[in-house]
């Protein structure tokens, strides 16, 4: 199959990701071309933060409120921002769609922009990849970015067949400390389990590309 991988990364580790996504498929016999989405203007992480800070509190309340997280995610807001020309602007050639991006509280904003831009993606199969500074932690880390992404996904009548989510082990706000510290609470493991070259990742890689080919 002639396969498409879309994705952003600010510091590297989603690059990571995604060129891993492309070698196991590629080894599996696939065509991948990869679209790299590019900021048109880079800001510093302070700055990409500070544009979703009003809707910090409301996700930090949603991980002790089940009923205000439904909230938060029925009236969900999305921050985009503006990204360079893409050399793939319209994907309907491609037979599967692989997209994803590191988690900034919820979706990066390239990212965001990418989907809502992007032509030719109705009726395809995709599958959605995102890193995280902290551990995978299901609802926190994962919902707030797959979950928006698959609704929008779905409003374009597109179907996500398949996600993975990686740690990092790295927040530019240094708040690894504390990451360490849920990962041992959350999972009695260290947060390096969780990464790329884990055997956690190396499974959660093949997994993922397991469920985009079928
Ligand atoms: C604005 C911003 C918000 C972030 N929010 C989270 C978060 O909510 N949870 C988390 O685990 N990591 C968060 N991170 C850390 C990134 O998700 C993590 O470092 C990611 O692996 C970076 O990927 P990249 O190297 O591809 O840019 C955030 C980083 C930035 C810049």
């Amino acid at each position: 199959m002639r396969m498409l991988v879309a994705y952003f990364s600010c510091t590297g580790y989603t690059e990571e990701l995604a060129l891993a996504i492309r070698a196991e498929l590629e080894s599996r016999g696939h065509e991948v071309v990869v679209e790299k989405i590019k900021p048109a203007v880079t800001y510093s992480w302070l700055r990409e933060a500070a544009r979703d800070f009003p809707r910090y509190p409301s996700i930090i309340f949603s991980l002790v409120s089940a009923s205000w997280k439904e909230h938060h995610m029925r009236t969900y807001n999305q921050v985009e921002e503006d990204i360079q020309a893409l050399r793939y602007p319209d994907i309907s050639e491609f037979d599967r769609i692989c997209v994803g991006g590191p988690k900034w509280a919820q979706m990066s904003y390239p990212v965001a922009r990418y989907l809502q831009i992007v032509r030719g993606i109705r009726g395809k199969k995709v599958g959605t990849f995102c890193t995280v500074g902290g551990p995978p932690l299901p609802v926190f880390e994962e919902e707030f970015v797959f979950e928006p992404m698959r609704r929008l996904l779905e409003r374009m009548g597109a179907q996500v067949v398949g996600r993975v989510c990686i740690s990092s082990a790295y927040h530019a706000a240094r708040l690894m400390p504390l990451f360490r510290l849920i990962s041992r609470i959350r999972f009695h493991r260290p947060i390096a389990d969780f990464l790329l070259e884990s055997e956690y990742g190396k499974t959660g890689v093949k997994d993922f590309c397991t469920a985009v080919e079928q």
